[in-house]
């Protein structure tokens, strides 16, 4: 059975990458504008080869954690502005018997961390070093946290798991067009890191699009943890790689930073709205409280009647967004090393005392809300994939190396990128950042601590059952985007598909404005929101991808959606 999977695997893969190479000049990756159904599993990736590569482990046999941990490694592969091993992320899991778990993967500072190291002696922020370069990155934790997840919850080897991964990195994809330009933005950035122009261009120039992309050295990453698991990346030959190149450019990982590294498996943070049970993660993210602390607010509104986008519906959304990120900015941070009073944010009784505060026809000024301790920009490239199985176990993944490309420093001989995720930490509390996004002593940068996240896997269910599979990439957006597709199924009955595309809004308290998708207000609604007190403001470039399941309660049909303002895709089983 192994051997006649590996094969039939690895010929379907090779098909894939063949017909993906020939059909590239015409190539739409976008998702279709009805929802992808399945009977017996699906998968929602940022990239068709991960999704398929996840649906033909589910084919396999593979539980739907397997097929999880194919499409992280898949992902490293084939998606390298986020997909990764230098990174982290979060898996939030749901057993078909109803219970929950989730695995914290987040990257940790180096011992050598100091709360001021990004600081001059003037106490300002050094532009870029929390973002570019060895500094930037912390101690990953994506393939530490992977295998765990396999190790306990999966049912097949990692070899076989990750098998699909070093195949593509052994014989390359096609680039696509957003790679390819993604490869022009960035190629000067590339040249002043070695490995990684090396890595990432062919004689100093972009790859081209439809050029095949292969990534030896990455293979041979992939095959020695294949080999001898998590200890070949944080014990091995792939930790002295990692320490011999910070040791070269005076980074701060050390052999002791990565033998000390270990994922955390911890309770979901769960919560309600109506008749839906919210399943989600917990500190170090900001992204479950939030997301329930603002479903509590939202549930004594009549929503459904307001209508979708309407005026009082966009006014009660910002209303309740600009409290919840208030608190976000004040309480929230590493629960290893700050008390996080997360029964109280998400208590039904707090939400009502927050919804007292808020006129039904008066927008609130985010200054009469609280005073916070701003914090440093939170970037938007992560990538979120859902997977369920024929069993309906459930798993929500969403992982980062933080800005694309993360740090931009490839590891020389390992063939992958570093994050630059020390840059969620609050640098410098009081400090408004580039996006305006704010934070404080919670999120300040010690040795060890994990950063805070807006990353939000989620899984909603109903009766029992499981309904709705759900995350985002897109940095603070995460939280906004991934409720507005929770009240766009519940409350305005949107298929999946629907729900992922409408067109949303976002409000984060700091900057004081309500941020829309270009043609997502109509004129009225615009005039009435500003008469409330609103500022409002366009966008072209909205940066939320949502990629998410729902599952009919009725007939168990399994509905995928990837977000079409990028180029996801599902892929049924
Ligand atoms: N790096 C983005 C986040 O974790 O929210």
């Amino acid at each position: 059975m192994s051997a006649l999977f590996q094969f039939s695997q690895r010929g379907s893969i090779r098909l894939l990458i063949l017909v993906l190479a020939l059909s590239l000049a015409q190539m739409n990756y976008a998702a279709s504008p009805k929802p992808v159904r399945g009977k017996n599993g699906m998968v929602v990736t940022s990239h068709p080869l991960a999704s398929k590569i996840g649906s033909e482990i589910l084919k396999a046999g593979g539980n739907a954690v397997d097929a999880a941990v194919a499409v992280g490694y898949a992902l490293a592969v084939v998606f390298p502005t986020a997909g990764n091993l230098g990174g982290g992320g979060f898996m939030v899991i749901r057993f078909p018997d109803g219970s929950s778990t989730s695995i914290d993967f987040r990257e940790k500072a180096p011992m050598l961390a100091t709360r001021d190291m990004y600081l001059d002696s003037t106490g300002e922020i050094i532009p870029d070093k929390s973002t570019l370069g060895y500094w930037a990155c912390g101690v990953p934790g994506s393939v530490a946290g992977l295998n765990y997840a396999l190790e306990k919850y999966g049912t097949m080897r990692l070899k076989k798991v990750i098998a699909p991964a070093i195949e593509i990195a052994s014989h390359g994809f096609p680039v696509s067009c957003t790679f390819h330009k993604n490869l022009v933005f960035l190629a000067p950035v590339f040249k002043q890191f070695p490995a990684s122009a090396k890595a990432f261009l062919k004689q100093g120039q972009p790859y081209a699009e439809g050029e095949l992309f292969v990534q030896k050295d990455l293979a041979r990453t992939l095959k020695r943890i294949a080999k001898k698991g998590t200890d070949a990346f944080y014990r091995g030959k792939i930790a002295e790689l990692i320490v011999a190149e910070m040791q070269k450019h005076h980074g701060l990982i050390t052999v002791e930073d990565l033998a000390a590294y270990a994922p955390k498996e911890r309770p979901t943070v769960t919560g309600s709205y109506r008749d839906y049970e919210v399943i989600s993660m917990g500190p170090p993210s900001s992204g479950g409280i939030a997301i329930i602390q603002l479903l509590n607010i939202l549930e004594a509104f009549d929503l459904r009647h307001s209508g979708f986008n309407s005026s009082r519906y966009v006014h009660v959304l910002a209303e309740g967004l600009r409290r919840v990120y208030a608190d976000r900015a004040t309480y929230l941070g590493d629960p290893d090393f700050w008390d996080v009073p997360v029964q109280g944010l998400i208590s039904k009784a707090y939400a009502e005392k927050l919804r007292e505060g808020i006129d039904p026809l008066c927008a609130t000024p985010s200054c009469d809300i609280s005073a916070g301790s701003p914090q440093i920009y939170e970037s938007d490239q992560t990538t979120h994939y859902s997977v369920i199985d024929k069993n309906h176990l459930a798993v929500a993944v969403t992982t980062t190396i933080n800005s694309g490309y993360g740090s931009k420093v490839v590891i020389e001989g390992a063939g992958f990128l570093m994050n630059n995720e020390m840059d969620d930490f609050s640098a410098k509390p009081n400090t408004p950042n580039l996006y305006g996004l704010v934070g404080g002593e919670a999120n300040a940068i010690a040795p060890e601590k994990r950063m805070l996240s807006s990353m939000s896997p989620t899984i909603i269910a109903n009766d029992g059952k499981p309904f709705m599979v759900l995350g985002a990439m897109g940095g603070s957006a995460i939280i906004t985007s991934v409720a507005q597709c929770i009240l766009n199924v519940v409350e305005h009955d949107m298929n999946i598909q629907e729900a992922v595309d409408a067109p949303r809004i976002h409000e984060q308290w700091l900057p004081d404005e309500i941020v829309y998708e270009e043609r997502g207000l109509a004129f009225d609604v615009l005039e009435n929101l500003r008469k409330m007190g609103h500022t409002l403001s366009e966008t072209h470039n909205y940066r939320a991808e949502v990629n998410a399941i729902l599952i009919c309660p009725r007939t168990s049909t399994l509905y995928g959606a990837a977000d079409s303002r990028y180029d996801g895709c599902a892929e049924a089983f």
